[in-house]
């Protein structure tokens, strides 16, 4: 708690001194650990009340805390010669000489899988060199892994942990690839606050799943965020995903009203959006390949499937049961992947590759298409229209 940017700039290094820093200023203890575990600036009263007690200006604090508000960033820019100056002299350049050679635990016909912290195998990717990238990296909610990562960082460690990654991965990726992060909303908020200054924001995907419990004065959080970031204005690849109409589970008749538009619908399905209904978290004992954390065969298909083509190279840092590697290997992309872990559930998983196989043809069975073969049955059973029966009308 204690090194943390804001105790640090209050000059705050144990308990006593927060006490007496509270006694002083006035602001209850609570508060100034909430301002120093959320990172945020002091609200407007308290902010006054602490500038004048350790005589800093407002500037300085603000670049103490890393708060970086548009004025900020201009006067940085104004003086970035004589900031550059003032660097260099404290901090002469290192020679990058960090790159060495890594071998892969394992390896199949399209895929490389190793067991390494991500950012020591991403020194040794090369840069510009990768066509789509997937992270589902851990959430900081103190999760037990069987890597025994800690799981339970301060938000300060977690969010530098995170930038430090996120940059690494943006280096790996090629001009017009894609770069896609699973992630709690409210660390996705983050994570985008750091791609806008490098990226080309496409979506924001809202998959709806529930994760927790519903929260008392808040609420009830049904979604996890996709975020979705190609590098420059347009992706090298984009293959438009359409999904078959809604229609009722029970008699096979539309839910929604198509009204006289029936007959300008598309064939190949509907549209996707940006938010995704049709996901369930993996429970089925048969397809779950470890205790927790993995991710839907359907997400990753469907991702992969729009975002690369047939020989691109795909990477996750964050292999975790190896739901990416195991669809890229199928959909024919080469990968590299990488598991701090362990990695046998990821190799085991390709024992299995024609069960993942059968999996994902039946995933794509039921896309692209405005009615599934089971669909098209019940409909026509219950005399509910179809394409060609209202061609024309
Ligand atoms: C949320 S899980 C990923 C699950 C994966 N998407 C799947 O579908 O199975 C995150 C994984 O990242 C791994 N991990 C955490 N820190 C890492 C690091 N620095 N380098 C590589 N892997 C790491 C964890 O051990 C965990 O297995």
């Amino acid at each position: 708690m204690f090194t943390n940017k804001f105790f640090k700039a209050l000059n705050i290094r144990n308990q006593k001194e927060l006490l007496s820093f509270s006694k002083t200023t006035g602001i209850p203890v609570p508060k100034l650990k909430m301002y120093n575990e959320e990172s945020i600036l002091p609200f407007n009263e308290d902010f006054k009340k602490i500038v004048k007690e350790i005589d800093i200006t407002e500037i300085e604090l603000k670049l103490k805390l890393g708060i970086l508000d548009s004025s900020t960033i201009d006067l940085l820019a104004k003086y970035s010669s004589e900031i550059n100056t003032i660097i260099k002299n404290s901090h002469p350049t290192e020679e990058n000489s960090k790159q060495n050679n890594k071998s892969p635990i394992f390896q199949t016909d399209f895929g490389l899988l190793y067991q390494d912290d991500c950012l020591s195998l991403m020194e040794n990717i090369p840069k510009n060199s990768v066509d789509l990238i997937f992270a589902d990296p851990p959430f900081n909610l103190n999760k037990k892994y069987e890597s025994k990562i800690n799981d339970q960082l301060s938000k300060a460690e977690y969010l530098k942990w995170t930038e430090t990654w996120v940059l690494n991965c943006i280096e790996l990726l090629k001009e017009g690839g894609s770069f896609f992060v699973w992630n709690l909303p409210v660390w996705n908020t983050h994570i985008s606050s750091i791609l806008n200054k490098y990226l080309n924001f496409r979506q924001w995907i809202a998959v709806d799943i529930k994760y927790q419990l519903p929260i008392p004065n808040k609420l009830y959080p049904a979604h996890y965020s996709l975020l979705y970031y190609t590098k420059g204005k347009k992706p090298n690849t984009f293959n438009s995903q359409r999904l078959p109409m809604e229609i009722c589970r029970h008699c096979g008749g539309d839910i929604k009203d198509y009204g006289g538009y029936k007959n300008k619908l598309n064939k190949n399905g509907l549209n996707l959006t940006d938010v995704w209904h049709d996901l369930s978290p993996v429970r089925h004992s048969k397809y779950k390949s470890r205790e927790s954390n993995e991710l839907p065969i359907k997400l990753l298909e469907r991702v992969i499937s729009m975002a690369s083509s047939e020989g691109d190279l795909v990477f996750d840092p964050f292999g975790g049961s190896g739901t990416t590697f195991i669809v890229s290997e199928i959909l024919k992309r080469r990968w590299i992947g990488c598991e701090i872990g362990p990695v046998d559930s990821i190799i085991k998983r390709f024992d299995d590759v024609d069960l993942h196989k059968k999996q994902i043809l039946e995933i794509q069975k039921k896309k692209n298409v405005l009615f599934t073969e089971e669909m098209r049955s019940i409909r026509s059973k219950n005399e509910h229209w179809l394409p060609e029966t209202i061609n024309g009308k």
